[in-house]
């Protein structure tokens, strides 16, 4: 779906849900307990501290996240895995990795105020994104394209060293009412879950990171 088509069926839900929902708006925000990786893995005390952190809405951008975090302290890296809200201060790294899932046809906005935000600090060392996303479920060069538009704000904000885009993964029992019913509205009557993550290319995208980063 592309981002014009995508944004009109959500508008359309939207539209649909707050007036169905009426007074029960603050319960459809109510979003089931949803883990979100964060941990500190240490490395070679001679070699980089890097952050990755991320975005994500049902847990499963962490997951991308911390399989990089792996690789890049495989590779002999200090490496912290956090959540976006959760960090305050980036000038103990050498070098980050920022990540986001695609809601509505861009980077949710705390990913983007995060490059924003710490853009003095980020244009001065390596910084990669990854993103993750519906679209890619079917990977070929129109979607790829699609989901480079929607991820073309961020690249305005500050160029990256790399920029992946990835298959994600929907599951809407981890979402609020309101985020289930719009994907749900989306999906059409179709099942609107499916783990589109390709490890293999997690990984091999995270082991490209090792000589631009580390
Ligand atoms: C409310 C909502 C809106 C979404 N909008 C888009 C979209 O516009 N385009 C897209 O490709 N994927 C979209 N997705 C799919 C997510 O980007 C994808 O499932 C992602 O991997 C979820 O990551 P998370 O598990 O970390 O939240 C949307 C998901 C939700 C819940």
């Amino acid at each position: 779906m592309n981002r014009r088509k995508f944004l009109k069926t959500a508008g359309i839900a939207t539209g649909g849900i707050v007036l169905a929902c009426g007074g029960l708006g603050t319960a459809a925000t109510i979003t089931p307990p949803i883990d979100l990786i964060e941990k500190q893995i240490k490395g070679d005390p001679n070699m980089k501290k890097v952050l990755v952190t991320y975005s994500s809405k049902a847990g499963s951008t962490s997951e991308v996240a911390a399989a990089i975090a792996e690789v890049l302290n495989k590779n002999g890296a200090s490496v912290t895995v956090a959540p976006i809200k959760k960090v305050d201060d980036i000038s103990n790294y050498q070098a980050v990795v920022v990540g986001s899932l695609i809601r509505m046809g861009s980077w949710v906005g705390e990913a983007k105020k995060f490059v924003e935000t710490n853009k003095a600090v980020l244009e001065k060392i390596p910084t990669a994104y990854f993103t993750t996303c519906a679209t890619l479920k079917e990977d070929n060069e129109k979607t790829r394209a699609e989901v480079a538009g929607y991820v073309e704000p961020v690249h305005q904000i500050l160029t990256p060293v790399e920029s992946a885009l990835f298959g994600g993964k929907m599951d809407t029992s981890k979402l609020n009412f309101f985020d289930r019913k719009i994907t749900e509205m989306m999906a059409k009557g179709e099942n609107p879950n499916g783990d589109y993550r390709n490890w293999d290319e997690i990984n091999a995208w995270a082991e490209k990171l090792v000589p631009l980063m580390l």
